[in-house]
């Protein structure tokens, strides 16, 4: 097997215009939500990563007719062949988001058996509020030979989350579209992609209010009609090449993003000193001086992103300052930090928080992706270091951008991917 890793040299302006592909986490929420429907589904804008692949792959396991027309972003999904509510581990494991095919089985066909996920180790991520949620919906919930099984009638309840969460936020509500009743999700998650989900059901004919804000109310209905469904820019790739754009002190015009997700990471980059403008549907972002060092704390929507908290954390470690970053979210998400002191960051790291020093400058070394978007910050710390850095396991980062090295390359970055010897 050939292994692979990302070659930078640093210290290269980006310069031009680049798009932003289609949500990440929104479309892996999307997909699954086809099988509650008693129609065809035509889902476009699908970003082409590596989770998607897995997703496509599970659908036709489970035997949706689809037709992935990869060249055009874009998946005709015929749900109404799906014959088989259970997916083994072997496929479960390759991502987090495995998890929504139990929310979209157990809340079309009252069944689901489903392997644990797997994902970035990024702390515990445990999913009991998605469990509880399923119980109160009228699940019967066992763990059996490491599958995770429910069965029962879906019936309307109210859930209290005992905190935001957005993955337990999706499920539940992919399992209470078609509950007889009303729902109602209590402390909800408010991220942008739990309204697409909402946006795309609803244009399905369900009866879904008040998504993005904390209180979501859900009508079951008894069917769901075909729908075609374009899904939202992603919020995290849009930081990224955002924070990319700073650390090189380019000047970058993003096309094609949503700039109203993007204003907690917009107001901490104007605290540093970066020029931010926000249009319609782009963003400018320039620096052409040192930046600032800043306090950041994780917050959930439309606090800062824990998402965009390790790009971002890569980019303080050349600020004038000391910088604090506190991750609120995750318990093992400053691993990327680790990796680049050996490139000369000097950082602290106190339970959730780290203290950074900013130096002068970083020097290129070898370094390891241990999880996606820490694989992106090291990208962006070789973008801002002297010399070559070389990023393994990049594989970590095609899971979840789309051809982030040739986004970046055609900006004028010096990035190549390359086969280790
Ligand atoms: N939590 C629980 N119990 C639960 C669910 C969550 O204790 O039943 C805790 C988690 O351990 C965590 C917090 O609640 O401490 C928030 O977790 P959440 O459920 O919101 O996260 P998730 O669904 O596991 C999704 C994204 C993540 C993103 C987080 C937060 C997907 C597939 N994953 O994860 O995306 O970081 O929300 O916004 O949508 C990524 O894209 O790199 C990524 C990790």
């Amino acid at each position: 097997m050939n292994a692979y890793r990302l070659s930078i040299k640093g210290e290269i302006p980006l310069h031009g215009e680049t798009y932003v592909s289609g949500g990440k986490n929104t479309s892996l929420a999307v997909l699954p939500a086809v099988i509650l429907c008693d129609e065809p589904c035509v889902i476009e804008n699908l970003p082409d990563i590596d989770d998607i692949n897995v997703l496509y792959t599970i659908l036709c396991h489970l035997g949706a007719k689809v037709d992935y027309q990869r060249d055009k972003k874009r998946m005709i999904i015929d749900p109404t062949s799906v014959n088989c509510t259970t997916v083994p581990f072997s496929f479960t494991q390759q991502m987090r988001a495995s998890y929504y095919l139990m929310g979209a089985l157990f809340g079309r066909y009252g069944e689901a058996s489903v392997g644990y996920p797997g994902g970035c180790a990024i702390g515990s991520r445990p999913i009991d509020q998605h469990i509880k949620g399923f119980c109160l919906l009228g699940a019967e919930f066992l763990e059996e030979g490491g599958m995770l099984k429910l069965k029962g009638e879906r019936r309307g309840s109210i859930i209290n989350f005992d905190m935001a969460t957005v993955g337990g936020t999706i499920n539940v509500m992919l399992a209470a579209c078609k509950a007889k009743g009303n729902t109602v999700l209590a402390n909800a998650a408010r991220e942008p992609h739990v309204v697409d989900l909402a946006n795309f059901l609803n244009s399905m004919g369900a009866k879904i209010r008040g998504a993005g804000t904390s209180t979501i109310r859900i009508r079951g209905v008894q069917k769901l009609s075909g729908a075609a469904y374009s899904v939202i820019p992603d919020q995290i790739e849009t930081g990224t090449l955002m924070i990319a754009a700073a650390a090189t002190r380019g000047d970058v015009l993003i096309r094609g993003c949503i700039p109203t997700h993007m204003e907690a990471l917009t107001a901490k980059l104007l605290e540093m000193g970066v020029f931010v403008d926000s249009f319609d549907d782009c963003i400018r972002v320039r620096l052409n001086k040192g930046h600032r060092a800043i306090r950041i704390s994780t917050q959930e929507y439309p606090g800062f992103p824990t998402d965009l908290q390790q790009p971002m954390s890569a980019l303080l470690t050349k600020a004038n300052g000391n910088s604090e970053v506190t991750e609120n979210i995750f318990d093992n998400r400053f691993k990327h930090l680790d990796e680049m002191r050996r490139m000369g960051a000097k950082v602290h790291i106190s339970g959730r928080t780290a203290y950074i020093e900013g130096v002068p400058e970083l020097r290129g070394a070898p370094v390891n992706a241990c999880d996606l978007r820490g694989g992106a910050a090291l990208v962006i710390a070789g973008l801002m270091a002297k010399g070559i850095t070389q990023v393994y396991n990049p594989d970590y980062i095609h899971r979840g951008y789309e051809r982030l090295e040739e986004k970046l390359s055609s900006l004028g970055a010096d990035i190549r991917l390359e086969k280790t010897e």
